[in-house]
């Protein structure tokens, strides 16, 4: 009896075919999963897929997340190209330079100092959040002061049951771990008290290991998932479910804590306090950034300062 071919062909062949085959599908489509603000290429010498961020063009690694610096820079290019954005009234904020056009350096990261162009400059930290007063252009900034602690403050629709709290702990970890390719130990916590949801993320200078995911950018592309702007390539919309419950989340609220404290007057802290609460009242879908400081007092609690960013409220 003669043996059928496919019994006579080696494995080496089969694994040799599914890499080529692989090899081709990957050739085809040359684009960026990660960021879809991209313009991708194969016109680089090796002929590999390379893919470049809009508006600064800089090479970007499609295997992980793209910086937020970037990210913002891209996002400001697209707002000029026409998508108009609904900019909430100007007294429900103290500031709203959240989304400015920002400086970012040869690793994609935010520089210390970023100024817009009338000359104002201010320092920010490793997320891009102002942490100073306004100043000119001789404004001195030394350093990118890390933000070591994040804490995401959401609300899931009040009307839906309350979800079992370690289902929920789960999701939002495997959620951080797959999506964002955050490292497991960077979650510190879920808390969860029917209907707010918080995720606390840490990550210090001492943890962060050049390559690895940042606690910024992994809370960046979440807070546009929320919003309904995925970064993700292809119909990747964040599409969560509890227990086989899903799970709708209608706020959001992102508190960064530095390293150092921030360098702000008095003046600017009692304002930014009620600033902070007038927003709460107002925003629906919208994704908002609020800094918090830093002062942690001997109770352990977070004092907010200032709004920093204001995500466009969907209407
Ligand atoms: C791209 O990122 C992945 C995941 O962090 C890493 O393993 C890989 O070495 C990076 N590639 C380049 C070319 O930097
Ligand atoms: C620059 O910043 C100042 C102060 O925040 C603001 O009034 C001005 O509109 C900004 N200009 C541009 C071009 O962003
Ligand atoms: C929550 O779910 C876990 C398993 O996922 C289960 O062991 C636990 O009993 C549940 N808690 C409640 C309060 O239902
Ligand atoms: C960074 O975090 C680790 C783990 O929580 C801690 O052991 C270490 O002391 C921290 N380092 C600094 C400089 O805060």
């Amino acid at each position: 009896m003669a043996r059928g071919p496919g019994l006579a062909l080696p494995s080496p062949w089969i694994l040799m075919l599914a890499a080529v085959i692989g090899h081709a599908a990957a050739q085809n489509q040359c684009v960026c999963p990660t960021n879809k603000m991209t313009v991708c290429d194969e016109r680089d010498p090796s002929g590999r897929c390379q893919c470049r961020v809009l508006g600064s063009n800089q090479a970007v690694n499609c295997s992980t997340l793209t910086s937020k610096c970037l990210l913002l820079k891209a996002r400001m290019r697209a707002s000029h190209s026409g998508r108009a954005l609904v900019r909430p009234s100007e007294h429900a904020l103290l500031d709203n330079d959240g989304l400015y056009d920002p400086d970012c350096d040869q690793q994609g990261r935010f520089k210390a100092r970023q100024c817009n162009q009338t000359s104002v400059c201010w320092c920010v930290n490793s997320v891009g959040v102002r942490r100073t007063d306004k100043g000119d252009l001789s404004l001195q900034c030394d350093e990118v002061v890390r933000t070591y602690h994040i804490l995401i403050d959401l609300r899931h629709r009040p009307d839906a049951p309350a979800f079992n709290h370690s289902d929920l702990d789960a999701e939002l970890r495997q959620l951080f771990q797959q999506r964002y390719l955050l490292q497991p130990k960077f979650v510190r916590a879920v808390h969860y008290e029917h209907p707010t949801i918080q995720i606390e993320l840490r990550q210090n200078s001492s943890q962060k290991v050049a390559g690895e995911v940042d606690i910024g950018d992994a809370a960046y592309y979440f807070e546009r998932d929320v919003k309904g702007e995925s970064l993700f390539l292809g119909p990747r919309d964040l599409n969560l479910r509890v227990g086989g419950q899903p799970l709708v989340l209608e706020q959001m609220l992102v508190y960064y804590l530095d390293e150092k404290p921030p360098q702000f007057s008095m003046k600017r802290l009692t304002s930014g306090l009620i600033a902070v609460i007038v927003v709460v009242v107002v925003a629906v879908v919208a994704g908002l950034a609020v800094l918090v400081i830093t002062n942690r007092r001997k109770s352990g609690k977070y004092k907010k300062v200032e709004i920093k960013e204001l995500g466009e409220i969907r209407q």
